[in-house]
């Protein structure tokens, strides 16, 4: 996990769910080889150009990524979350999103629309800024550059105030 409390622009949380430590070797004719070191590599690349501030968490456990969500409080400008099978069913999750009040970009590498009926449903959709589905792991970028946008038009505008 890197924290960089020195960078500016903001503070964006990466946040994974259960069975995505697995990614590359798990299912990879669904969720490619690309493992999630990888992905969180990519991410941390781009954000130090940016100068925004990312920090990665991953748990197989739903209380445990309630208390992150909550300990954001206060301390993050946006979440990227793939909260994997929790997504469909984690009202818990859900719960802690709207009460933090923090913008949650939700992420899932596959389409979660053109699968099993189950994964059609996301029940932390309508408490998120959006939904990016079907990217593989370009799904997490597209996230992190409309983040980066976000936090750049925000910075511009307190500066025009100033
Ligand atoms: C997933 C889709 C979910 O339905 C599944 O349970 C996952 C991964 C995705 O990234 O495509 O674990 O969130």
């Amino acid at each position: 996990m890197a924290v960089h409390h020195l960078k500016t622009l903001g503070h964006v949380l990466v946040l994974n769910g259960p069975n995505l430590n697995l990614l590359g070797t798990r299912e990879p004719e669904i969720y490619g080889h690309t493992t999630l070191a990888d992905i969180n590599t990519w991410l941390e690349k781009r954000a130090d150009e940016a100068d925004v501030a990312i920090e990665f968490y991953q748990s197989n456990h739903e209380g445990a990524l309630v208390d992150k969500i909550q300990a954001a409080r206060g301390n993050v400008d946006y979440i990227i979350f793939n909260a994997g099978a929790y997504t469909h069913y984690s009202i818990a999750l859900r719960d802690a999103i709207a009460g933090v009040e923090i913008p949650t970009i939700e992420v899932h590498l596959s389409n979660i629309h053109k699968r099993e009926e189950f994964r059609h449903t996301s029940v932390l959709a309508p408490v998120c800024l959006g939904q990016i589905s079907g990217l593989g792991a370009f799904s997490y970028m597209a996230a992190l550059e409309a983040v980066i946008d976000r936090l750049t038009k925000a910075a511009e505008a307190a500066a025009t105030q100033a």
